[in-house]
């Protein structure tokens, strides 16, 4: 009886929680039900972030699993409260909303930002889809690498609050006199999509491949948006693209003027069988 009792109380305790109009959300409580976030959840009640991530209307917190966020547990309190407040974004971002940013590269801006102390852009996360699919996170400090990627959603209470799992500790470099010595590795990004063919592939064609993982967005990502921002990246072509572009020219121009006879030709048929 008294097990039955409690299942029903959990099942109705995040309907209680939404509705709720008092408590708004409480981080604390939403991590608790995650025992693999329990780590995490401590770091930040340890510190002000997760007063701060209650008190905010609109918000993401980008959250690590207990072996990621063991790296943060030896920080300096004070260092560990800016380390986290990277990891809140001030926007709501859920699965869908940021599979379909349709930027490559976006910056993010982060409770850190509001704290007046970031510089060097500290206070922005740089999310950057790579070339195989994966969403990647890093400070937006100049020359920071990728360190981290997303991993899956956690919970969502839309469109105020969003925790969603990364995979490792976005620590930027210099934070609080941190020592410069880069604190997470870099992700591997694997190069843009060179297309090893040296034929003249479209960039809509070439985009096609790189971005089908992401398919399950229903929307945005319209190649024809995407290619104009990808075509600053593959740019450095050699001029053997530019020569197939000129034959290209020559080709359907040539097609044009036969098409234009063949157009000629009918209509002459059409005439004389209208006699
Ligand atoms: C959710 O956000 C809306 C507007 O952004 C706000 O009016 C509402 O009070 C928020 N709800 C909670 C529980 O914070
Ligand atoms: C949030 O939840 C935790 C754990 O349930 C509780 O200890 C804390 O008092 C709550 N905070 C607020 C502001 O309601
Ligand atoms: C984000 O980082 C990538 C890789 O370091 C870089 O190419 C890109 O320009 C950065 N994006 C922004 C918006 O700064």
């Amino acid at each position: 009886m008294a097990p039955k009792l409690q299942a029903s109380v959990l099942l109705l305790l995040p309907f209680f929680l939404y509705l709720s109009p008092v408590a708004g959300h409480n981080i604390t409580r939403l991590l608790s039900q995650f025992p693999d976030f329990s780590t995490f959840n401590s770091l930040l009640s340890k510190t002000a972030v997760a007063a701060e991530i209650n008190r905010r209307q609109t918000i993401t917190v980008l959250a690590l699993d207990n072996s990621a966020a063991s790296a943060l547990a030896r920080l300096p309190d004070d260092t560990l409260q800016e380390v986290l407040a990277v990891h809140v974004i001030l926007d709501y971002y859920d699965n869908v909303k940021i599979h379909s940013l349709r930027r490559r590269s976006t910056l993010f801006t982060t409770l850190f930002q509001t704290t007046g102390v970031a510089e060097n852009q500290m206070g922005f996360l740089n999310f950057t889809r790579l070339s195989d699919g994966r969403l990647a996170f890093g400070s937006a400090t100049p020359g920071a690498p990728l360190v981290s990627t997303y991993v899956k959603v956690v919970a969502t209470r839309p469109y105020n609050i969003s925790v969603l799992q990364i995979s490792s500790a976005i620590v930027p470099q210099g934070i609080n006199g941190l020592p410069l010595a880069p604190f997470g590795a870099p992700i591997v990004v694997p190069p843009e999509p060179l297309v090893p063919a040296p034929a003249p592939v479209d960039d809509t064609v070439s985009d096609g491949p790189a971005e089908a993982p992401e398919a399950d967005a229903p929307d945005a990502d319209a190649p024809a948006s995407d290619s104009p921002a990808d075509s600053p990246g593959p740019a450095p072509v050699s001029h053997a693209p530019t020569m197939a572009d000129v034959s290209d020219v020559e080709d359907s121009s040539a097609g044009r003027v036969a098409g234009g006879i063949s157009l000629g030709l009918v209509m002459a048929g059409v005439v004389l069988l209208g006699f």
